[in-house]
């Protein structure tokens, strides 16, 4: 939205050949499907509608693993009949067999590839889709829900609970198949020999039991794995970003300790773990052997017996092995679902949580702004604290500039955030050109009031994208006009590769006040009606202040403005003064006026100035 009264400010002049879309098309489309909203449902029965949206590659997968395995089942018995054949004296060509081995051989590779391809199709894009979803929902989540989490913490956990997820969802199909298969193999081996196929499954049940018990004992080892490596990484990152700290207290002795510890612990879990792997290697690899003993022992009586055809121990030897590790897994499948259903509770934790800022139905888009804020005797606190503005009443009219002054603590940012609505006021309203800003559109308020906080956060792009934040069609002469209006454009131009210049973590390190500078040219590209500065010029120092005092005064003369400052200076720009005292407005005049009759604005000032210093 264009206020027209800011025209000649920002007047592109006409089209320029400059003129280059720098902002990305929007190409996410969004996951296909949501989780379910019914909370009583089954963890995994809520995840479903993700899994069905994917449901081709996943029937597929399903159908493939079969087809291979069945192809697998087939090869015993044909290489049973291949022995029997091959009874000294009998001299029928095998040749056929051999064939048919290799074919059916081929056959279940290419299922087996097909199956693997589209199993690992579906759990990544059900891990990308449930990602997505967590992403979206917490950008939709209110500041209210940020002030009460660790976000970093939140949002890493976030990732591994979604693997955990997306891990049951690949392995249990396959496991399950397997299991089918399991079936149709006994069938087989009791459509050879009934009494042989009974023996042959003895061990299945403690196979069965062994990989419950094994995942049991490795479980909190992993867990705790998993616990001391975040440890490490924590460690590690603290250290990075903190490496200034670190350094300046010459501190990399103790901190190398620090880290040393974590790693001893870690190395110590995972010697414990291999400890644990070790112990049960033995039992895993040769219950398979015991099977395959018994089989040996009864099938070679029965061989000598006439009561089975000797090609019956390989077939139901290859049998065994086929059903031993689907059996194992099983076992192990249980502790995975525990596993995957504690990591679906939290991922839902955050899908359920709802923000608590939404529009009402029927908010009208807020149009056509003049600039008028009526804060009206509004009470307001943070969660379920205290109150922390307490009555507060104020006017701001269209167009007029006002500085909010108080004490560190008092309020002042508080004010800002209610304006954008960040947080509902508890009591009272506030409202722009008499609309109570719950009643308008977000988009279209926040569009309309301009917030610089002073803690600008740029992005790790080129300068102009993130001048071009806001407004992602502004071409690069809008960009500079909005740059020089913050006084922003020399030192851009200076910088080795000008406006393209790539900031950020990674990038060039700005100084805060360029940093600052920056933030306010993305908000003045916006150009919004109303424009609040919360301590925005805190970290330009006088002498870069006063360079962009001509800026900062028409930018104020065009829009209705509320400045939170502590310079002397800056407030002088101000038509008129709020001071606020413990979320009260206690006195209202313009500054001349208050430094005249209000000694505790003077004690203010006095104290604020120099704490700014
Ligand atoms: N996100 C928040 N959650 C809870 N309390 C907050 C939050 N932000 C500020 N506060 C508290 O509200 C009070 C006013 O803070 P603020 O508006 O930032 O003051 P000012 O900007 O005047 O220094 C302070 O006591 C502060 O601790
Ligand atoms: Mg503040």
């Amino acid at each position: 939205m264009i206020n027209p009264r800011l025209e000649p400010m920002f007047h592109a002049s006409a089209p320029s050949p400059a003129f280059e879309h720098i902002g990305e098309p929007q190409r996410f489309e969004g996951p296909r499907a949501e989780i379910s909203r019914d909370r009583d449902l089954v963890w995994w029965r809520r995840i479903m509608p993700v899994l069905k949206s994917h449901r081709v590659t996943f029937i597929g997968a399903i159908t493939f693993s079969f087809v291979s395995l069945i192809f697998q089942t087939l090869v015993p018995k044909i290489l049973m009949s291949a022995i029997d054949r091959l009874t000294p004296g009998n001299h029928q060509p095998i040749h056929g067999i051999v064939v048919a081995v290799l074919i059916i051989g081929l056959f279940a590779g290419v299922a087996g590839y097909l199956s693997r391809r589209f199993l690992f199709t579906t759990a990544y894009n059900v891990e990308s889709d449930l990602r997505n979803l967590m992403y979206e929902h917490l950008t939709w989540l209110s500041f209210g829900f940020y002030d009460r989490v660790q976000s970093g913490q939140l949002i890493s956990r976030a990732n591994s609970d979604i693997r955990s997820v997306q891990m049951y969802f690949t392995f249990a199909p396959q496991i399950i198949v397997q299991c089918g298969i399991g079936v149709i193999a006994f069938g087989f081996m009791l459509s050879i020999n009934v009494t042989l196929a009974l023996i042959a499954m003895i061990t299945m049940p403690i196979m069965y039991v062994v990989g419950i018990k094994m995942r049991q004992v490795m479980f909190p080892i992993s867990w705790i794995i998993q616990a001391r490596l975040a440890d490490v990484a924590a460690i590690v990152d603290e250290n990075i970003n903190g490496v200034r700290v670190v350094k300046s207290f010459a501190q990399e002795a103790g901190e190398i300790n620090r880290l040393a510890d974590a790693s001893e612990k870690v190395a110590w879990a995972y010697t414990k773990d291999a400890d644990i792997r070790g112990q049960w290697a033995p039992w895993v690899q040769n219950l398979p052997q015991l099977g395959l003993a018994l089989v040996l022992f009864f099938g070679g009586w029965m061989v000598t017996l006439g009561h089975a055809p000797i090609g019956a121990i390989v077939a139901f030897n290859a049998y065994l092995l086929m059903l031993q590790a689907p059996f194992m897994m099983l076992g192990q499948l249980v502790m995975m679902g525990q596993r995957a259903r504690a990591s679906a509770e939290r991922i839902f934790e955050i899908l359920d949580e709802q923000p608590d800022i939404t529009e009402r139905p029927g908010s009208i888009d807020l149009l056509d702004v003049q600039g008028e804020v009526v804060f009206n005797h509004v009470r307001f606190g943070y969660g379920d604290g205290a109150d922390i503005l307490h009555d507060f009443h104020a006017t701001i009219k269209a167009g007029e500039s006002v500085a909010l002054v108080g004490r560190t603590g008092s309020g002042k940012s508080t004010v800002a955030r209610l304006v954008a609505r960040f947080y509902d006021v508890r009591d009272g309203s506030i409202q722009i050109d008499g609309h109570d800003v719950r009643d308008v559109t977000l988009p279209s308020l926040r569009a309309n009031v301009g917030l610089v906080l002073d803690e600008p956060f740029l992005f790790s792009v080129s300068i102009r994208e993130n001048i071009a934040y806001g407004r992602a069609d502004a071409n690069l002469d809008e960009i500079i006009s909005a740059a020089k209006a913050a006084n922003a454009h020399e030192f851009i131009e200076q910088l080795p590769e000008g406006y393209d210049t790539v900031v950020g973590e990674r990038g060039y390190t700005l100084s805060g006040g360029q940093r600052q500078r920056i933030a306010i040219a993305r908000t003045l590209l916006v150009n919004p009606p109303i424009l609040i500065l919360d301590d925005a010029t805190s970290a330009i120092d006088v002498h870069v202040e006063a360079e962009i005092h001509d800026a900062l005064e028409s930018l104020l003369e065009h829009r209705t403005t509320l400045v939170i400052a502590h310079r002397i200076s800056t407030i002088a720009l101000a038509d008129r003064v709020i001071l606020l005292e413990e979320g009260r407005v206690v006195a209202e005049g313009t500054h001349e006026e208050l430094l005249a009759s209000v000694p505790l604005y003077a004690e203010v000032l006095a104290q604020t100035t120099s704490e700014s210093l």
